[in-house]
């Protein structure tokens, strides 16, 4: 109207109307300006043996819209899955009210449903890389809550690599292929891991048959980095979420995996797809584990050191709702490929923990979103909250429609306003207000201890799951320089004396087989030596 009073806008619209030109229907094909396409099969050209002319809309606006088809691929979670599904709350947690814990309303009541997206992934290795690869799998999930959307953007593994965000890009350049061979190698990943001992507890699953799930169905999901839950009153507990699959959970040996991979590198994608077609729908059980809000002298690791499981028999898992994928996407693009998970994405009454990693997590997301989907990802379908969007941002490229309330003022795109703008909400509940005082340092945390739970871990496998893992480290070092072979076997014995020395044996017997080019006899001999003297000491 224009003058500045509460005009309604609802954004564009997006019904469509039927055609009605003679002999034209639903199926017709249009181009995307709407035109109607008589002739899809030749170019206009000037006679039938060409040439073609440039003034043709139809072809160029076709042929150049292929030309933009691929968006970046993620940098890293490139190849994945995806579900939606439900979430069911139980509205407790470990027998008393959840209330007594956190606000979050999407769990305070029984049988309360909250629509979900899932993506899962791997993590190395492009778009269509096989399935079967060595990697940790990701565990993404999207809650369409009544608050607005809720991201938990976890892995199948409970722990990770380092646990400081700085280190993450080195990480992941050890991991991608080669800058001159274009391949991985196994020189380049040990590099990093033995100059990086705080990875050992992530090397003794990921190199053992849990660093090859046999798909998505059968596998555990973890949020991995420690969350808070925050009550009515403000005060919060420190958390960490885990996925237990109702489908039990399936690891491969390095040979089961090569044998699938030999006839179908996409099988975890269509395990996932045909499971739900055929009704027979996947479920996880989500569980958390609780621990009061403080730095926890007692334990022997940091409570927000992502490197590190907080032991089950002092933190139990207590079950807070169950999660059904029960539909396939329509389109793989649209809403797999799109989808944009953060770990910055909280709803009312879940919080950040002072977790180094997390907060280095939570600005990269929403960062690499904005451009590998667009600045207004937010809009598309997939990544909108399912309730009431009603922002001042405005414009940007791709915008799909106007984020305002139906009774807003369209010429009011700020606030405050006194002509109808949008108004902020009531409070939901005091804010938590942790105290900080400390020197702006850069240091590592103090209680380390890279090897204690690794040492466990690899005690606490089943023998065949040893093996493999001798194995598959074997086959993985077999070619790297003396140098990194003999700091993975520090690095190992550290952890446990048999694991150094079986590697250490391992690598002399590898060594013997190829003709021992570049870790010699005696080189190993000695490892075996050293590896052996530890184990008595
Ligand atoms: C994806 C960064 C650690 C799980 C991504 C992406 C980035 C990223 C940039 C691509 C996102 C996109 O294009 O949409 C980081 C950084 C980390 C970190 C900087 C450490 C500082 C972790 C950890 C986990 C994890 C510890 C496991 C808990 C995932 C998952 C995805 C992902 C599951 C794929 C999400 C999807 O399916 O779209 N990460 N990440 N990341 N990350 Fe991380």
């Amino acid at each position: 109207s224009g003058d500045g009073t509460g005009t309604a806008v609802t954004g564009a619209g997006t019904s469509q109307d039927q055609r009605t030109a003679s002999g034209e229907n639903a199926q017709t094909l249009t181009t995307r300006q709407g035109h109607p396409v008589s002739n899809n099969q030749n170019l206009r050209t000037v006679g039938n043996r060409g040439p073609a002319t440039l003034e043709n809309y139809q072809f160029i606006e076709k042929i150049s819209h292929f030309d933009r088809e691929r968006i970046p691929e993620r940098v890293v979670h490139a190849r994945g899955a995806g579900a939606h599904g439900v979430f069911e709350a139980y509205g407790t947690v470990g027998g008393e009210p959840i209330e007594k814990y956190t606000r979050a309303k999407l769990f305070n009541t029984k049988g309360k449903q909250t629509p979900v997206f899932v993506r899962f992934s791997t993590v190395g290795h492009g778009g269509h890389s096989p399935e079967t690869l060595r990697d940790p799998r990701g565990f993404a999930v999207k809650f369409y809550t009544e608050d607005g959307n809720w991201d938990l953007v976890g892995n199948n593994l409970k722990v990770f690599f380092i646990r400081d965000a700085i280190k993450f890009p080195d990480l992941i350049h050890s991991q991608k292929p080669d800058p001159v061979f274009n391949r991985q190698t196994g020189q380049r990943i040990f590099d990093f891991i033995a100059n990086t001992p705080e990875a050992m507890h992530m090397v003794s699953f990921l190199f053992s048959p849990w660093g090859i799930p046999a798909n998505y169905r059968q596998m555990q999901g973890s949020g991995v980095n420690t969350y808070k839950w925050v009550n009515a009153q403000g005060e919060a507990v420190l958390v960490k979420y885990h996925w237990e699959p109702q489908q039990g959970i399936k690891n491969l040996t390095a040979p089961e995996a090569e044998a699938i991979q030999a006839k179908n590198f996409n099988h975890a994608t269509q395990d996932l797809f045909d499971n739900i077609k055929k009704g027979n729908f996947p479920k996880w059980e989500l569980c958390v584990q609780i621990m009061s809000d403080d730095e926890h002298p007692e334990l022997d690791f940091d409570p927000l050191d992502d490197t590190k499981i907080w032991p089950e028999d002092q933190f139990p898992f207590l079950p807070v709702g169950m999660m059904t994928l029960n539909k396939n996407p329509e389109n793989y693009f649209a809403e797999v490929e799109q989808a944009a998970f953060g770990t910055g994405v909280l709803v009312d009454g879940l919080d950040f923990s002072d977790d180094k990693m997390l907060q280095g997590r939570t600005f990269s997301y929403s960062d690499t979103q904005r451009y590998r989907v667009g600045p207004n990802y937010l809009q598309l379908p997939i990544n909108a909250p399912k309730k009431h969007v009603a922002t001042n941002q405005r414009d940007g490229q791709m915008t799909y429609h106007v984020d305002a309330a139906p009774s807003q003022n369209p010429h009011v795109n700020y606030e405050p306003s006194s002509l109808n703008g949008l108004k902020e909400s009531p409070s939901q509940g005091p804010d938590h207000q942790p105290m900080y005082t400390g020197r702006l340092i850069r240091q590592t945390i103090d209680r380390t201890n890279n090897f204690g739970q690794a040492g466990d871990r690899y005690r606490k496998h089943e023998d065949w799951e040893r093996d493999d893992l001798i194995n598959n480290m074997v086959g993985a070092l077999a070619d790297a320089e003396k140098v990194i072979q003999d700091k993975m076997i520090e690095l190992c014995t550290n952890c446990d004396a048999d694991w150094g020395r079986r590697l250490a044996e391992g690598l002399k017997a590898a060594t013997n087989a190829d003709g021992g080019n570049q870790y010699n006899d005696q080189q190993a001999g000695q490892a075996v030596q050293q590896a052996e003297e530890m184990a008595h000491d």
